[in-house]
């Protein structure tokens, strides 16, 4: 079975995995509306703060009018890095206007795209939402792969991230059970790390003995996950979790 073209609304679609999905789905036919943060001039690109309820409205009905809607991807994501030079802190000083804006991004920024385009699919009876989690929804970070000579009490893998990406397994759960008996699915991709040129040596030896497939992942192993997950050929989930994690979570 071959896989029919989509429009699809892609959130963070300038970011890592965003970037490499766009440019393998537009090959692949689809048409993508892109939805980020930055200032871009490019065909179906919307510059759109997810974590406003305006600025989504707006967005979704300048999409609308060009175009159908068949397929939403939440992708977009607060994703604090920590490549670089590694920012440690204690939870016990960590800045809850971080923690807010973590949660914002990940959780609201994804009620309220999926708040807004079903009221689309609705009429359709007919669409597709896919989340994207982590596997720190499943296992917290161990922060000593992070740095060398952890001290006491500090830690790096920003905390809200980890609690973000929980309650998108929530999300994923209960926003599927609305949607019963119909032609809507929700489901949810829970990724391990990506391989990118800014980690440091250390952390990405330490992540990759972590896995049972001792590497990281790179971002565009993910995408023929992703095209499965909003084609046809998904028939028979919704409300589920997919961990794509090269065995991470398999093992200790
Ligand atoms: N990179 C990894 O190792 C990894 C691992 C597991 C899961 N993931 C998940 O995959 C998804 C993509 O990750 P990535 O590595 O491409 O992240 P990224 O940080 O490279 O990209 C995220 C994008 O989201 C955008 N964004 C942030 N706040 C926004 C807002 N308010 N409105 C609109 N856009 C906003 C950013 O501008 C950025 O372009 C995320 O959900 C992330 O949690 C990533």
């Amino acid at each position: 079975m071959t896989t029919t073209p989509k429009n699809i609304v892609l959130t963070g679609s300038e970011g890592l995995i965003g970037r490499s999905f766009r440019k393998f789905a537009e090959k692949k036919g689809h048409k993508v509306f892109c939805l980020d943060l930055k200032n871009i001039r490019r065909k179906n690109y919307y510059r759109c703060d997810i974590t406003d309820e305006n600025s989504v409205i707006q967005t979704i009905k300048s999409v609308l009018m060009k175009s159908k809607v068949d397929v939403l991807i939440n992708n977009a994501s607060s994703n604090p890095k920590v490549e670089g030079k590694l920012s440690r802190y204690k939870f016990s000083n960590y800045s809850y206007e971080i923690w807010k804006k973590g949660l914002s991004v990940d959780l609201n920024g994804s009620f309220l795209m999926s708040k807004h385009l079903l009221k689309h699919f609705e009429k359709k009876n007919k669409g597709i939402i896919l989340n994207i989690s982590s596997i720190y929804s499943l296992v917290g970070p161990n922060q000593n792969i992070y740095a060398k000579n952890k001290k006491k009490y500090f830690g790096t893998k920003p905390i809200e991230y980890s609690v973000a990406k929980s309650g998108i397994l929530g999300f994923t759960k209960s926003l599927a059970a609305f949607y019963s008996g119909t032609d809507i699915k929700v489901n949810c991709l829970v990724f391990g790390g990506v391989k990118n040129k800014k980690q440091d040596h250390y952390f990405s030896k330490n992540y990759s003995n972590k896995t049972i497939m001792l590497r990281m992942a790179s971002a565009n192993e993910y995408n023929e996950y992703i095209e499965f997950f909003i084609s046809e050929k998904n028939t028979y989930t919704t409300g589920s979790n997919f961990i794509i994690d090269g065995g991470a979570t398999n093992i200790i």
